[in-house]
């Protein structure tokens, strides 16, 4: 694998599920001054404010990000932050604004500044109830029913614009359901995998929001990390796309129950399918991501009973 010339990389939404442990991975790497962590929301933990630059940023106020670019020397973003599936139901018109401005933002200032390269993650949520549920191709039908899938569809098409037209170097990646420990996701369908293991640390009881058989692609998140570092190091003259899927494993709640309970033996479920149910159903239940795997290496490590066991001791530490 080819090392890219990395000077410095924005990262927006850092306080976020996945920008909590990018931002750590990413310093690791590529030295913690050469990351800078930004955030809106959620105040950062103090080891993120610690270990490097963190700044207060807008990234839907243009002249605020042209500003960080121009003193931060900003060659590459990560732009992590996005309203998801289910808080976009509730309100449907905020995520548009967020999701797409922010993004139009993220894609004009890197044109402006001739930035090497933007990594936007797309999402299965891009996917809806005419595409293939099985194995669900990289090139395929993308007529999403959810706000959330529809600002994930109208990104992909304008972050190929802004490649075709200006040659903007942007990746993106179809992420699944993350599984973590560090920070819990917010307002996605796919939350009830990562609120099970805690209710059944905290309370050895889970009341869980779609059926027990709904199965769903999830990941890992250690192997989401490697994912977002691994895409936007692939060299570039190998790579036919903009958009890959990529998937970890996919289990059905069900499962995932039973997984837990051979840790937890008094752990109860019950099922308790609200919206989110149809939202789950109109995406896909498994996906092919051989192009991924064949042209940059994507490879995943963790499958249900390794995700789980590490979910269980790394939460068990910090509950
Ligand atoms: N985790 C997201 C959601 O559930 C899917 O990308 O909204």
């Amino acid at each position: 694998m080819r090392l890219i010339k990395i000077k410095r990389i924005l990262v927006i939404g850092s306080c976020g599920q996945i920008g909590s442990e990018l931002v750590p991975a990413l310093r690791e790497k590529y030295g913690s001054k050469n990351v800078i962590a930004t955030g809106r929301r959620t105040p950062p933990p103090k080891s993120m404010r610690e270990s490097g630059p963190f700044i207060y940023l807008e990234a839907l106020n243009r002249d605020a990000l042209a500003k960080v670019m121009y003193e931060y020397e900003i060659n590459t973003i990560y732009h992590m932050a996005s309203i998801l599936s289910a808080t976009g139901e509730k309100m449907p018109q905020t995520a548009w604004e967020i999701n797409m401005n922010s993004l139009i933002n993220v894609l004009e200032i890197g044109r402006r500044y001739k930035i090497e390269r933007i990594i936007w993650p797309s999402s299965i949520a891009a996917f809806g109830p005419t595409t293939p549920r099985e194995q669900t191709p990289n090139d395929t039908i993308l007529q999403p029913t959810t706000m959330y899938g529809i600002t994930k569809v109208a990104g992909e098409l304008l972050a190929e614009y802004y490649f075709k037209k200006f040659g903007l170097d942007t990746r993106s990646m179809r992420l699944p359901g993350i599984i973590s420990s560090e920070t819990p996701p917010g307002g996605g369908t796919t939350d009830y995998a990562v609120e099970i293991f805690y209710e059944a640390i905290k309370n050895k009881r889970y009341t869980c929001f779609v059926k027990e058989d709904t199965v769903l692609p999830m990941m890992y998140m250690p192997d989401c990390i490697k994912c977002m570092i691994d895409l936007m190091e692939a060299d570039g003259s190998k790579l036919t796309r903009h958009i890959y899927n990529v998937t970890g494993l996919s289990f059905s709640a069900g499962e995932l129950a039973t997984e837990i309970k051979k840790h937890i033996p008094e752990f109860k479920i019950e099922y308790k399918p609200d919206f989110r149910q149809a939202i789950a159903d109109s995406w896909p239940k498994t996906i092919d991501d051989s192009l991924a795997r064949e042209e940059w290496s994507w490879n995943p490590s963790y499958n249900l009973t390794t995700m789980t066991k590490d979910m269980l001791e790394k939460l068990n530490k910090r509950l």
